[in-house]
């Protein structure tokens, strides 16, 4: 969701926070707005630049000699008001004198207005942000510190906050409650950003707020504390992402170089994990022994978009390897039906940034009922990688294309560990646990070998671009690929696609088939191969035309994206990747902005 970042220190300070905005614009970006605190001396209080658009749109638009000694920015995705110049952040009280930027949602915002403008003040945004900054202005107390506080005590909802304030020009004062907030440590200055992308390039060492924590940031020291005021004493942590893997390294655009990636990027997964001698893998941080996997009867597997496809994969592994009945549901669905949470269910939620605000609340309400909650994460230190009893890591590096491609194949392949441990632990043979691993060393080569084949695929998506909608079927193992690569289609490209079982065609979209909606077909070769080429008849006896992902030229098909073998259970993770490049290749012929898809953003940490 939306991007903040804020310094204080003597560095010329627009470009900079420009710089940082820019990093975080994959997570928001339909405004962007920076406040300064003017140098000593310079007449007025706070100044400011806000534009409608992207960075580049405020970058033109800022005032000459805009510079200061501290200073928040912020990129935006519209929650409360439509994009525009007034309300993007930061957002001033009516004295001018506080600025705030502001990620989350201020559930009693409309209350909150009401009562401002009875008592005369002038709103001019129509977002919820708007109301904090009034609030802090008009807070009785001394310090900055105390005025942000008794703000935030008047206010429901989640936030991340920057806040600046003319009378306090030394400081920086920062919160958290359900929004990101990391500050950075340099020598003689400080950052504060919602992600440390915007702060890698300036610092490695960083401090995560937890819920309930605010800051003061001052050039040569930070102090943090709870919002009740006690002292907390969170220890600087050093950031292992090196500062490279944020940029694009010579790629046109990040999910080209995010899928390029992905062989290095299964190789970390995988680095120290695998047990040669007993054919299973170590993964230390479960915080599950032995006897506890056992008593496992059910695991159920949470999260939403891609991470959710991942749980369909990781269900479909988990009752393969270890024959225990696993499902995956929407994170989102989940926390709305009440569900019912029993003791000996293992609840698994998944997601890349660790901070999908409907992936949080399901695990706080499971944790809140007494079920054990694991999580597979990308995002070190995250929310939810906090919130959760215990978990894996995934290590695909900094994702930052708003479409997920390297974290869902790493958590595709993490999800193949866990299963081959809990298998490994009950009834899963030595042979086959053998087997798995050796499938799963071959997977970064094969991976590469796939990657090999882009210029072809690139050529089939011209051929396909133009679709009114594709079809995308698969059957049990090929179904979750299916549906993960007509979103990804969907995400990027604006093509309208539909994921069907392949067995379910004929129950419905059959109807739909004609020579301007191709079917991409999952077709591997495991037993269910003649059900799949069925499948293929039908669809040629309609007329359609059908683009295969197989492991051998499938005659029906009009066209045959060839993947190497694997074991079968590794199939869904090497019959994605072609598909992802076929995403990318469309939305490249199509002229999209692929890094940035209209309405998107790349967490989303609202409802
Ligand atoms: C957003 C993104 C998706 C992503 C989903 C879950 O909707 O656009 O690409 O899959 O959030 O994100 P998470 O960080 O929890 O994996």
């Amino acid at each position: 969701m939306c991007g903040i970042v804020g310094y204080i220190g003597k560095r010329d300070i627009a470009p900079l926070l420009l710089e940082g905005l820019q990093r975080l614009e994959y997570r928001g970006y339909d405004s962007a707005g920076i406040a300064l605190q003017p140098r000593p001396g310079t007449a007025g209080g706070l100044r400011t630049a806000k534009a409608k658009g992207r960075v580049r749109d405020l970058r033109d638009r800022l005032p000459k000699r805009f510079t200061g000694t501290a200073g928040i920015a912020h990129t935006r995705w519209a929650t409360h008001g439509a994009p525009s110049d007034a309300n993007a952040h930061p957002h001033l009280d009516a004295s001018g004198k506080v600025a705030v930027v502001h990620n989350g949602i201020i559930d009693n915002a409309a209350d909150l207005r009401a009562k401002l403008a009875a008592d005369g003040v002038e709103l001019v945004s129509d977002t919820d942000t708007e109301v904090l900054a009034h609030l802090v202005g008009r807070a009785q107390a001394e310090t900055l510190e105390e005025k942000v506080r008794h703000a935030l005590g008047g206010i429901e909802g989640t936030y991340g906050v920057a806040v600046l304030h003319a009378d306090f020009p030394d400081r920086i004062v920062v919160a958290r409650n359900g929004s990101p907030v990391v500050l950075g440590l340099g020598e003689k200055e400080m950052f504060v950003a919602s992600d440390v992308a915007a702060l890698v390039t300036h610092t490695r060492q960083v401090i995560t707020l937890g819920d309930g924590e605010m800051a003061t940031l001052k050039a040569d020291e930070y102090r943090t504390y709870t919002t009740e005021g006690s002292r907390t004493s969170a220890a600087p942590t050093v950031v292992e992402w090196e500062a490279e893997s944020y940029d694009r390294g010579g790629h046109e655009t990040y999910m080209h170089k995010e899928i390029h990636e992905q062989p290095d990027a299964v190789d970390r997964v995988l680095r120290g994990r695998l047990d040669e001698r007993f054919s299973t893998v170590h993964l230390g941080g479960l915080n599950l022994d032995a006897r506890e996997a056992r008593g496992v009867r059910r695991v159920k597997i949470l999260g939403c978009g891609s991470a959710y496809h991942t749980g369909l994969i990781g269900a479909h592994l988990i009752e393969e390897l270890a024959r225990v009945p696993a499902d995956a549901e929407p994170a989102s669905e989940f926390r709305y039906r009440n569900p019912v949470v029993d003791p000996d269910t293992l609840y698994l939620a998944v997601s890349q940034s660790g901070e999908t605000y409907d992936t949080l609340a399901a695990v706080q309400e499971l944790k809140r009922k007494g079920a054990r909650v694991l999580g597979v994460v990308n995002v070190v230190g995250s929310a939810i990688a906090r919130e959760t009893d215990g978990g894996m890591y995934v290590h695909a590096g900094p994702e930052v294309s708003v479409v997920s491609t390297k974290c869902f194949t790493n958590t595709a392949v993490a999800f193949a560990l866990l299963a081959l441990h809990l298998g490994r632990i009950r009834d899963l043979s030595v042979a086959d646990g053998r087997r798995i691993l050796a499938g799963l060393r071959r997977l970064p080569g094969q991976i590469a070998e796939v990657l090999r084949d882009e210029e072809r695929i690139a050529a089939l998506a011209g051929r396909y671009a133009h679709a009114r909608s594709m079809m995308f079927v698969g059957r049990v193992r090929g179904f979750p690929v299916a549906r993960e690569a007509s979103l990804k289609l969907k995400e990027v490209s604006y093509v309208h696609a539909e994921a069907y079982p392949a067995s379910e065609l004929k129950h419905g979209p059959l109807a739909l088939i004609d020579p301007d909606v191709p079917t991409v077909a999952v077709v591997p070769d495991d037993d269910l191969l003649e059900k799949n080429r069925a499948t293929l008849e039908e669809i040629k006896a309609r007329g359609g035309r059908i683009l295969a992902v197989a492991h051998q030229e499938q005659p029906r098909a009009d066209d045959t994206i060839v993947v190497p073998r694997n074991e079968p259970e590794l199939d869904p993770v090497l019959m994605g990747i072609p598909l992802q490049l076929l995403a990318y290749h469309t939305a490249l012929a199509l002229g999209r902005d692929i890094d940035k898809p209209r309405n998107l953003a790349k967490s989303v940490t609202v409802e």
